[in-house]
């Protein structure tokens, strides 16, 4: 269902209060959840998604909001067909929303100790297709890999704690058996 009123700027508002009141990762996105369901829902932000995409990476990272900080951060992103992400963390909690398309989210557990910087074993728990409006949950431990499989552009959108090139956070090589830095292009 469209829904015409609500907006960025009254989502971002919501947004400061939730964090300004506290609580943990898990409580943070249980009040963010059906918010960021809500403005993906919104003409509002149907109306500010660019739907471009960078061929490099396979995925355009249009960021709508941060604060001065960096902290709350809000994009779209936009996926090329037959594309997607290795597995990764965020370093913080993220709630992601489908906006247009179904995107495949593999989930994915570590099974190494992480003492070796570099090294990381990693196991597919599983793999779920998510159509537009149904909301995912990332606390910031949880690794996944995102991957568009239908025929056109999917859009998505993320909210994170933090914008998530300011993080700390990691890409997974499941074959090769490593871990290393990821920062993405952001437009
Ligand atoms: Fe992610």
């Amino acid at each position: 269902m469209m829904n015409v009123e609500y907006t960025l700027d009254a989502f971002v508002g919501a947004l400061r209060d939730i964090v300004r009141r506290g609580g943990s990762a898990q409580e943070v996105l249980k009040q963010v959840q059906p918010l960021a369901q809500r403005l993906a829902a919104s003409q509002d932000l149907r109306s500010r998604c660019n739907r471009q995409c960078d061929p490099a990476q396979g995925f355009g990272f249009q960021l709508l909001h941060e604060e001065p900080d960096h902290d709350l951060a809000v994009a779209a992103l936009s996926w090329l067909p037959g594309r997607g992400t290795p597995p990764h963390d965020h370093g913080t909690w993220g709630v992601v929303v489908g906006v247009e398309g179904d995107e495949v989210n593999t989930f994915w557990k570590r099974t190494d100790d992480g003492s070796n910087p570099n090294f990381a074993a990693l196991e597919k728990l599983q793999e779920k297709v998510f159509p537009p409006g149904v909301v995912i949950g990332l606390t910031p431990d949880i690794i996944h890999s995102v991957r568009n499989d239908g025929a056109d552009v999917s859009v998505s959108l993320h909210v994170y704690g933090r914008n998530i090139n300011f993080t700390g956070r990691s890409q997974f090589d499941p074959a090769k058996r490593t871990v290393t830095p990821w920062v993405v292009r952001q437009n």
